[in-house]
Order: C-alpha cells, then sequence, then structure tokens
C-alpha cells in the first residue's frame, strides 16, 4: 500500500503525518519512508527511535523508485513538496491513496481544495485503470475553536472526501520525528490509529 502525503501549502503537516503513519504501521508491518520533497524534512527522523527506514528519492524516476520499494515494503508512505513539481505529481500517480492535510484555516482550505482538483485530474486522466488513487481531506492541528469546528462543517458539505479522523494539535505529534511514535493508550496515538484504520477502509470500499 502506497500513501501519499500532499498539498501546496506549504507547513500544512504532510511530514509530520507522514512521519507518524510511517511510524504506527512499522509496529505490525515492513514499513519505508520515501523523501520525495528537496527540503529533506524526513533527514531529521531518529532511526534508533522511529525503527522506519527514510529513502531518499535522487533519481530522475521517482516512480521506478516507489516501485522498487512497494515490492519490498507492505507499507510505502511518502511526503512530497509543498509545491506542484513534476515529481510530486508522478509520486501522487503512484500513490495508492493520497492524504490531504488541511489546517483549520480558510487560506488552507482553499489550498486543500487545488490539491483535490489536481487530484480528480490524476484519478481521471485514465492513466491507471483502477480510478486511483483515492485522496481525501484529513483536518490537521485542529483545536476545540470556532473556526476548527467551522472548517470541518465546511469541509463535510463540500462534496469533497474528507476523513472523519482528524489529528488534533499536539506536541506529541511534533516530537514524533525525534522521541519516537506517542505513547500507547495517548491521545495522539489513538488519532493516528484511526486515521490509519479509515484510511484502510477507505480503500478496501
Ligand atoms: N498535529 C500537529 N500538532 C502540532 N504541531 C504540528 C502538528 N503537525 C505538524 N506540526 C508542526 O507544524 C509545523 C509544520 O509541519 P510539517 O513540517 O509536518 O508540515 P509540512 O506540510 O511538511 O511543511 P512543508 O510544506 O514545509 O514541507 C512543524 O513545526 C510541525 O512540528
Ligand atoms: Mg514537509
Amino acid at each position: 500500500m502506497i500513501v501519499s502525503l500532499y498539498s501546496t501549502k506549504g507547513g500544512c503537516g504532510k511530514s509530520t503525518l507522514a512521519v507518524c503513519l510511517a511510524a504506527y504501521w512499522s509496529q505490525t508491518k515492513k514499513t519505508a519512508l520515501l523523501d520525495a520533497d528537496p527540503q529533506a524534512s524526513l533527514s531529521v527522523c531518529r532511526p534508533e527511535v522511529l525503527h522506519v527506514p527514510v529513502f531518499e528519492d535522487t533519481s530522475r524516476d521517482v516512480g521506478k523508485t516507489i516501485a522498487r520499494l512497494a515490492g519490498e515494503y507492505e507499507r510505502v508512505v511518502i511526503d512530497t513538496a509543498g509545491y506542484q513539481r513534476r515529481k510530486s505529481i508522478e509520486a501522487l500517480e503512484h500513490s495508492d491513496f493520497v492524504l490531504i492535510p488541511c489546517k483549520p484555516s480558510p487560506f488552507d482550505l482553499r489550498e486543500a481544495m487545488q490539491a483535490v482538483e489536481l487530484l480528480r485530474e490524476i484519478a481521471g486522466g485514465g492513466k491507471r485503470k483502477d480510478s486511483h488513487p483515492r485522496y481525501a481531506v484529513v483536518l490537521t492541528m485542529a483545536q476545540r475553536t470556532a473556526v476548527s469546528a467551522q472548517i470541518r462543517e465546511d469541509l463535510q458539505h463540500s462534496g469533497v472526501p474528507f476523513m472523519s479522523a482528524q489529528i488534533g494539535q499536539r506536541v506529541a505529534f511534533v516530537e514524533t520525528p525525534s522521541i519516537g511514535f506517542p505513547p500507547p493508550g495517548s491521545v495522539a496515538a489513538l488519532e493516528i490509529e484511526l486515521l490509519a484504520k479509515e484510511l484502510r477502509r477507505r480503500l478496501r470500499a
């Protein structure tokens, strides 16, 4: 299963979610992280706490890298660059599922919708027969504020695929690359588990 994190909005939580999902899956599945962002944010991940191999793609053909990793790992999580590069689009084309993180702000929502448009084009572009990649917006860094609730409601009514699971604003997520997956039973661990399970359900549907 190949899952990409994508949005043209910088700082919406792509790398953080990529690390957290990979760390979660690595507890039970052979999992790899692919850093397809030239910023190479994932290089800060500490392998002694995370236990997920991080691959950088320096090739001209990210599709080949993804296919190689998918042959070797049960889960491949791809962190893409926060802007539309040919490489990001190629990574999306090779994904089974694309998560579009969206912070609870109108600016972020607007960018998330642009990402949805791109995914619609890719999924409808006929390159793949199985109408993949599937995709959905996921609310990240959510807080108990009126604007968080409003953005969630706007997403629900927008008609775009939208994950029920949401990710809160939590220090545990900031710490995951350096101290590892949040402790079992913590709210942060539960949020990632619910997101991963919903993603599986959507892929099976
Ligand atoms: N759920 C969260 N709760 C609290 N802080 C978060 C959360 N998710 C991300 N952050 C913090 O927000 C900042 C941006 O996150 P991140 O680097 O994951 O975004 P990004 O979309 O990958 O950014 P870029 O577009 O630059 O690659 C980081 O400082 C990160 O630690
Ligand atoms: Mg990033």
